[in-house]
């Protein structure tokens, strides 16, 4: 199987490197940063994984899909901010079999890859992995946690199957889902949680439950979202998704959320596919939500300082 990794960040080295242990498949990590990719051509990905230093060779890199050409898979892990961009300029990978798969966060992927690539080749899920990019061709391996995928219309198809398997035989933890777009939503409560305020305070993701005054605004912006959610219909895998925020912010009590690491590396965040996609929503439903608006207006003030 060949697989193409679109957007070669922490998460996309990550299971790149990966996906590469497993007999039979062909990786190739695509990404405009050329000084990242010329690192993994001569040195391949260098992994740190609780405390030990793992390269892992069997990868290739390139800014140019051609360089791949038609792929069996696309991994799409690009910052939801890039999505339609990177999907129309890795075009080259695309043949009418080929299944984009996205595990990005935010609100909006799939609708942005759909209509570059047609519906019936879309699938999508969740990744509780945590990965942080060290240098070219560097990452640390900061968490491992589930992969779940599915099809758009719910269905066990073998196609979620087989890739299923590959993870797995990757060393992946990974489930199928009838329900993806409850998945991306109980994915998104989360970063509504935990993204915008790290970025605003600098915490990691466990500190946010020490100071009562933050954690009042995580359950409201994660409570805001979860009426955004109920009203549109969407089966929320979690019933408490307040709960399973603050879960995962002990899960990931030592991370740098990746808003964090963007406001830190003075990038663009995901804002406008998290707390904003939650404001955008709202407004469909007629649901207020002030904490989110507030939230996405301090992190878009952040931004331009
Ligand atoms: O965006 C992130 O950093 C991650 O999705 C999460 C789960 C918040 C952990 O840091």
């Amino acid at each position: 199987m060949k697989i193409a990794i679109i957007g070669a960040g922490a998460m996309g080295c990550l299971y790149g490197a990966k996906l590469s242990t497993v007999p039979g498949i062909e990786i190739y990590l695509l990404d405009v940063w050329k000084e990242h990719v010329d690192a993994i051509n001569a040195n391949g990905i260098l992994m740190e994984e609780q405390g030990d230093f793992i390269t892992y060779r069997n990868v290739k890199a390139s800014t140019v899909a051609e360089d791949a050409g038609t792929c069996d898979l696309a991994v799409i892990f690009v910052k939801s901010t890039l999505t339609s961009s990177a999907v129309q300029s890795n075009k080259a990978v695309f043949g009418p079999e080929t299944i984009a798969l996205t595990l990005q966060n935010g609100l909006g992927n799939i609708e942005l890859i759909k209509e570059v690539v047609g519906e019936s080749n879309v699938i999508a899920g969740t990744t509780a992995h945590g990965a942080t990019m060290l240098g070219p061709g560097r990452i640390r391996h900061a968490g491992s946690g589930k992969t779940i995928i599915g099809e758009l219309n719910g269905a066990m198809t073998q196609r979620i199957q087989q890739i299923a398997q590959t993870f797995r035989e990757a060393g992946m933890e990974t489930e199928l889902s009838d329900n993806v777009y409850g998945l991306v939503w109980d994915k998104l409560l989360v970063n509504v949680g935990i993204n915008a305020l790290t970025g605003i305070t600098k915490l990691l993701n466990g500190e946010l439950l020490e100071h009562p005054e933050i954690v009042e605004l995580l359950e409201d912006a994660v409570s805001e979202g979860k009426e955004v959610a109920l009203a549109q219909g969407i089966k929320l895998g979690f019933p408490d998704p307040v709960a399973h925020t603050k879960d995962v912010c002990k899960a990931t009590a030592t991370n740098k959320s990746s808003m964090l690491q963007d406001v830190l590396n003075h990038k663009k965040t995901e804002i406008d596919m998290i707390n904003g996609a939650v404001v955008r929503e709202g407004k469909k439903v007629n649901i207020a939500t002030p904490v989110n608006k507030t939230l996405t207006n301090l992190i878009k003030f952040i931004e331009k300082q």
